[in-house]
């Protein structure tokens, strides 16, 4: 990123000492290190691992759970929730190279690439993070140890910035690094303070460490950026506000392609060992088709594809595919930047996979498997994107051509709305690609009229929409009334599959379809909905969001775009329904995991009401069941609480089955002959003439037409988490089975482990410890009620203010903060009798007591003077005549505050 503001700082800074910096300009190109790209991270990460960090993998581009980000920008994103619960992290220091994108949404780099030396979509970012792990001056240290020890940079072309007011840090690199005061600049919070965008997230305080490519002194280039060392300190809310996080953390980010161009002696980052190993493939590419010589324009369409292809590769193989919205348009766009990059070198094909090789080639020693691994899926969707564009590119080409040709608009030098809008709609050119044409040959676009086109566009495409859509209800009448059933194929099949929409209906609220092959299973015997999601053949995503039954032998689903979606679907981009015809097929895929999480408790469930009946030796009915894909809960017929005997007699039993690894058995038989074989049916249930038994030998036989596992092993480990009562005669297990129980079983002991710890003992040693804890308790308790009650009729310890009232003497007793309620009320009671012609107030914190003698003083009542008080400071409180307790608001000096009430009005 371009400081101009900071880099003059530098420069200014820096004035006066070039001839030196000239001088030696040689001797630091021999001096220090010279590594390849694969060295650089592979000493990058060894030097932190040895500092004690956890190496992790870079996370994908797209954020995990998060809605605020369209992509990974920066290292920090994957920790986000480990900076506001540094306790629950499970590394304190952690070292990772991180794929990020900055292209589409806040950071958005795209209309520079290529023609800057340092912009990219693509780019990693190397990172040491710490969740409480250690302090800024430790990683100012790690980071300077790594660039001027471990790389050998030489010292004297590094510089520093600091936030002004951020005088640790300053002193810090001054007293303890030994940089000189000029190499230390302090700049103020637009620079120094980072966070994500002017959104929410963590927040605060930054150094950075600047690398002098001593390029001309008036250039504002001469500077770069390499390292970035934010002080986590805040959380910045949605509506602006800062928040202090519990624990100061930190998190660091280098830019790896910047400082490959710095160790490698490059002008510009397309000259580094990766870049280069694609742009001779593209050299190659252009030999063998006999294109024309370079050019100044072909080095920056060089660049573009080189940063497009990693881009578009990386997405793709994070499961991003090319669409009209969101993150599949940020990669549509950037593909079809590099096709006509492409076209501009003279490609008439599709050329992008044939680069393919020198991509791998480029990042080496198989760092990012995901590149080789889904190879053929990214080939295939690249070339297909490229076969799209280059359809109609060459027309769209034409039809500009014939504009910046044509004397009517050379004048303004301004492409017309209608064309821009002509070659988005019919010739697919992204917007900003018509613009980055029209600055090559100095002319702009009318950006307000294209958008006006775009949106009437949209309007009468939205309303053709919704004049198809109904209500509901009256367009599940109308499918049965069509006689639209599908069949449900998810029992087996769960592979992604080809499917036909038969209906669809969308409302400002909701868009349903339903199709004739279903893998999706609908809720139903308690089971809950799969997830997943339908891909149509233009590649937009949609995700499942409920699968339900509408009339029999239907299954509808309710869908929403997948991603960054729109909520209001009303707004939805009617391109993006192109894919979604009746009679188009789409890809519908069911997300196995979620399935398998709920086909575990759904058979799990089954074993349970089969163990119920066995241990408590009756039959048991089931009253309700709810199976999800983390957990199971089973209401059943048993008027008693069960026994921690029973409980664990009842998983034991499940245990057992499960261990037994006995593969289950389904059949469909005529419901009669189901119930005669000893087949257990619920009577909440309704059932068909023919019905699915899901037997599993020797343990459980039970009508059902959920979705199971293959084999009882899968849900080993069973527990019960919870029993208790639901309704007379009628009790609730809840229980949680297979990996999901690993993981429950996991966190509880890691609960417990804190515990202990926090007690400084062991979980083995714990139980023995807390008894004598709770003892040593006891007896402590014992003592402080000894000495509260000597304490009570003590004399005060702090003196007393004294006020005199119409010859009536009020005290006002600061009463010790560390003492309880009931030790002031014991203390009131013992002034009270101890001193009859005295009102007392006693205050402690926030608590507030009025005492008198009612025999001495039959006109005054305390409830009414504590009243009083409040009615002047705030707070709360009641009471009777003798005596009065409340509460105060927070006040600065509570006993000034009361003080300054005692006035004649008080006592009446
Ligand atoms: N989050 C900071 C940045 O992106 C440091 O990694 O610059």
């Amino acid at each position: 990123m371009r400081r101009p503001f900071i880099t003059s700082l530098l420069s200014v800074s820096f004035r006066g000492r070039d001839k030196l910096s000239t001088l030696k300009t040689e001797q630091c190109r021999r001096l220090f290190k010279n590594l390849s790209s694969v060295e650089i991270r592979e000493k990058f990460l060894e030097y932190f691992v040895k500092q004690e960090h956890q190496k992790l993998p870079s996370s994908s581009l797209i954020p995990h759970n998060d809605k605020t980000l369209l992509f990974t920008n920066a290292g920090m994103v994957p920790f986000k929730e480990n900076f506001l619960k540094p306790d629950t992290a499970p590394f304190k220091k952690v070292v990772t190279i991180q794929k990020c994108m900055r292209a589409g949404g806040k950071h958005n780099d795209l209309d520079n690439v290529g023609h800057t030396p340092r912009h990219h979509t693509f780019f990693e970012m190397m990172g040491c993070f710490s969740f409480g792990g250690y302090t800024k001056e430790t990683v100012i240290r790690l980071a300077w140890n790594f660039l001027t020890k471990v790389l050998e940079l030489p010292e004297n072309r590094l510089r520093v910035s600091v936030l002004e007011t951020d005088e640790k840090s300053y002193n810090f690199w001054k007293n303890e690094m030994g940089l000189s005061a000029e190499k230390i600049i302090r700049c103020d919070e637009k620079d120094n303070f980072w966070s994500m965008g002017d959104g929410e997230g963590p927040c605060g305080p930054c150094t950075e460490i600047f690398w002098d490519t001593q390029r001309d002194t008036d250039d504002e280039d001469r500077w770069l950026e390499i390292w970035n060392l934010v002080f986590m300190e805040y959380y910045r809310k949605s509506d602006g506000t800062l928040e202090k996080l519990p624990t100061p953390c930190i998190d660091t980010g280098l830019g790896m392609e910047r400082l490959a161009s710095v160790l490698q002696r490059k002008e510009s980052n397309f000259e580094i060992d990766s870049f280069v190993t694609i742009s001779e493939g593209i050299n190659e590419l252009m030999k063998k088709s006999l294109l024309q010589e370079e050019t100044a324009s072909s080095s920056i369409n060089k660049n573009i594809i080189a940063d497009h292809l990693r881009a578009s590769a990386f997405l793709i193989s994070d499961g991003v595919v090319p669409s009209n919205i969101g993150r599949g348009y940020v990669l549509r766009r950037i593909i079809r930047r590099a096709v006509r990059a492409g076209r501009q070198l003279g490609f008439r094909d599709p050329f992008l996979t044939q680069l393919y090789p020198n991509l791998i080639d480029s990042l080496g020693s198989g760092f990012y498997p995901e590149i080789r691994e889904r190879e053929n899926t990214v080939k295939l969707v690249l070339e297909q994107e490229e076969k799209i564009f280059l359809n109609t590119l060459e027309k769209g080409l034409n039809l500009l051509e014939n504009v910046f040709q044509n004397t009517t608009y050379s004048n303004t030098m301004r492409i017309p709305g209608e064309i821009a809008f002509q070659l988005y709609d019919t010739h697919g050119f992204p917007i900003d690609l018509t613009e980055l044409i029209a600055k090559e040959r100095g002319w702009s676009v009318d950006l307000s009229g294209f958008i006006e086109l775009q949106q009437e566009q949209k309007k009468a495409s939205r309303n053709t929409w919704k004049s198809l859509g109904i209500s509901e209800k009256a367009r599940f009448t109308e499918w049965r009334s069509q006689n639209i059933t599908p069949t449900f194929t998810g029992y087996n099949l769960i592979d992604p599959q080809d499917c036909k929409i038969l209906g669809i209906n969308l409302s400002d609220k909701d868009l349903v379809i339903t199709l004739d092959n279903c893998p999706f299973y609908g809720l139903g015997g308690g089971q809950v909905a799969d997830k997943g999601y339908i891909q149509s053949t233009d590649g937009q995503r949609w995700e499942v969001t409920d699968v339900f039954q509408p009339y029999e032998k239907a299954l509808a689903l309710r869908i929403r775009p997948e991603g960054n979606g729109c909520q209001d679907l009303g707004e939805l981009d009617p391109d993006m329904l192109e894919g979604l015809k009746v009679g188009s097929v789409v890809k519908a895929v069911v997300d196995t995991d979620y399935r398998e999480g709920a086909a575990i408790h759904h058979t799990a469930t089954h074993l349970l009401n089969a163990a119920l009946k066995n241990v408590l030796k009756k039959e048991v009915m089931q009253a309700g069941s709810l199976v999800e894909n983390g957990r199971l809960r089973f209401d059943f017929t048993h008027g008693k609480q069960l026994s921690q005997d029973q409980i664990e007699q009842i998983e034991e039993w499940v245990n057992q089955a499960a261990l037994s690894a006995i593969a289950l058995e389904t059949k469909e038989l005529p419901l009669q002959d189901a119930i005669d074989s000893g087949a257990v049916a619920s009577f909440t249930e309704k059932y068909s003439e023919v019905v699915r038994i899901i037997d599993i030998p020797n343990f459980s036989k039970e009508l059902c037409g959920g979705t199971h596992v293959r084999n009882t092993k899968s849900i080993y480990p069973f527990k019960i988490v919870s029993e208790g009562s639901v309704a007379a005669g009628t009790r609730r297990i809840e229980a949680i089975a297979g990996q999901s129980c690993v993981g429950w079983l996991r966190e509880q002991y890691n609960v417990f482990n804190r515990i202990a710890k926090g007690f400084k003992s062991t979980p083995a040693a714990f139980e023995n410890q807390l008894s004598k804890l709770v003892e040593h308790n006891k007896s402590l308790q014992k003592q402080v009620s000894f000495y509260s009650e000597k304490q009570a009729i003590a004399p005060d310890q702090n003196e007393p203010i004294i006020e005199t009232l119409q010859d009536i003497t009020m005290k006002i007793h600061q009463i010790d903060p560390d003492f309880d309620n009931q030790f002031i009320a014991k203390r009131a009671n013992f002034l009270k009798t101890s001193e009859p012609d005295t009102v007392h107030i006693l205050t402690s914190n926030n608590n507030i007591m009025v005492t008198l003698d009612k025999s001495r003083y039959p006109k005054i009542h305390a409830g009414k003077v504590l009243q009083n008080i409040l009615q002047k400071l705030g707070g709360k409180g009641g009471g009777q005549k003798e005596m009065a307790q409340g509460r105060l608001p927070n006040l600065t000096n509570v006993v000034d505050e009361v003080k300054s009430c005692l006035q004649e009005d008080i006592l009446q």
